[in-house]
C-alpha cells in the first residue's frame, strides 16, 4: 500500500524568475544538454513543414529566456536568412551567451543572432526591439520559471501577430515528490549538486498539463494547442 507521502499531489512551488548567481549560471552553461536542444528544433522543423512554412530573409524568430544561448545559436545556424532575436532578463547569463557566440567555431553563421537583456514582460512596450512581426516565437524551459502564467501569456500575445508561429517547450510538474526526488537522482548521475538542484526546483514550479490548458481555455487563448511530450514535458504550440 502507498504511504500518504507518496499519494500527495505535490503543489507547485514558485522558484525565482531570473538565473543570477554565477555559480548556477556557470553550472547551466557547462552542461551538454545537446541531445533535446537538437530535438527541440528538429521538432519546431517539423511543425513549421507541417504548415508549409519555410523560414528566410523576411522572417524573425525570437527566442524568449534565452540563458546562454544554447537554442538561439541553433535557431539561427538552422535558419541562417533570417534574423534571431534573443532575450534573456538575467545580465549574468546575457554575457555568457555573448561570449559564447564569440568563442563559437560556428561564428560566422551567428551573424543573424543578436541578444537582449530584458525580462520578458517588459518587452511589451519596447517596440523599438522589432522592425517587423515575429515568423517564429520560441521559449525552452521558461514558462515554469514565471511566477504568473498571465504574464507569460499576456506576453505572446502582445508579441504575436497572426503570422507567428509559437512554440515553447517545458518541464511538466511531476505527480508527486516521491517522482520528482527520482528524476533529481536521476540528473545527479550526469550533472554536477548545483544543476540537480536546480532541476528539482525546477520540476516543483512546474505546471501540469491541466493549468495550461485550463489558462489557455479560460484566456481566449484556444488556438495554442497544449500537449503532453514523452511524459515529462509540456508544448504550448499554434498562433495566438
Ligand atoms: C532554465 S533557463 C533556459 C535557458 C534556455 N532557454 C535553454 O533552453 O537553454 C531559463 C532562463 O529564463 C530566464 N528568465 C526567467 N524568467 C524570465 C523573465 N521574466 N524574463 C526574461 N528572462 C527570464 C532565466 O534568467 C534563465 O536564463
Amino acid at each position: 500500500m502507498k504511504s500518504l507521502f507518496q499519494e500527495r499531489i505535490m503543489e507547485r512551488i514558485p522558484e525565482p524568475e531570473l538565473m543570477e548567481e554565477k555559480e548556477q549560471v556557470i553550472s547551466y552553461d557547462k552542461a551538454d544538454f545537446s541531445e533535446g536542444e537538437v530535438n527541440l528544433i528538429n521538432q519546431i522543423n517539423h511543425y513549421l513543414l507541417k504548415k508549409n512554412i519555410s523560414l528566410g530573409e523576411k522572417d524573425l524568430i525570437v527566442d524568449l529566456g534565452c540563458g546562454p544561448g544554447n537554442i538561439s545559436e541553433k535557431l539561427a545556424i538552422k535558419w541562417p536568412n533570417t534574423q534571431v532575436v534573443a532575450i534573456d532578463g538575467s545580465k549574468e547569463m546575457i554575457l555568457r551567451a555573448e561570449n559564447n557566440k564569440n568563442i563559437s567555431t560556428n561564428q560566422n553563421k551567428l551573424k543573424n543572432l543578436r541578444y537582449i537583456c530584458s525580462d520578458i514582460k517588459d518587452i511589451k512596450s519596447n517596440n523599438f526591439l522589432f522592425k517587423k512581426e515575429i515568423s517564429l516565437l520560441v521559449s525552452n524551459s521558461l514558462i515554469h520559471h514565471i511566477t504568473k502564467l498571465e504574464d507569460f501569456f499576456n506576453t505572446i500575445r502582445s508579441l504575436s501577430s497572426n503570422i507567428t508561429v509559437n512554440f515553447h517547450k517545458d518541464l511538466k510538474r511531476p505527480l508527486d515528490e516521491k517522482s520528482a526526488l527520482e528524476l533529481k537522482a536521476q540528473c545527479l548521475t550526469k550533472y554536477n549538486e548545483i544543476l540537480a538542484n536546480d532541476y528539482y526546483a525546477s520540476l516543483r514550479a512546474s505546471y501540469t498539463l491541466k493549468e495550461l490548458k485550463n489558462f489557455t481555455l479560460e484566456n481566449d487563448l484556444s488556438s495554442l494547442d497544449v500537449f503532453e511530450e514523452a511524459d515529462k514535458y509540456l508544448i504550448v504550440y499554434g498562433n495566438v
